[in-house]
């Protein structure tokens, strides 16, 4: 059986992509990814869009919030 593809949210940091993923940008340029875990910005702050280069901790970057849990059906 294949894993699934994990996201971790890292407090005040990226989006860590566990497993097999290719990261499409609005433009239609496909990224693909040789390591098995890649970290995506979400501060907008990045040289390296779509990856994290760690710009997050010199910009100050605050985020923690958490999931919202969704009701059963
Ligand atoms: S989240 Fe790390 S540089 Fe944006």
């Amino acid at each position: 059986m294949t894993e699934a593809t994990k996201i971790t949210t890292l407090d005040n940091g990226p989006f860590l992509v566990t497993g097999p993923a290719v990261i499409t940008d609005a433009a239609g340029q496909a990224y693909h990814s040789e390591r098995e875990t890649i970290a995506l910005c979400r501060c907008g702050g990045s040289t390296t869009r779509p990856f994290c280069d760690g710009a997050h901790s010199k910009l100050g970057f605050s985020a923690a919030e958490r999931a919202v849990q969704q009701a059963s059906a």
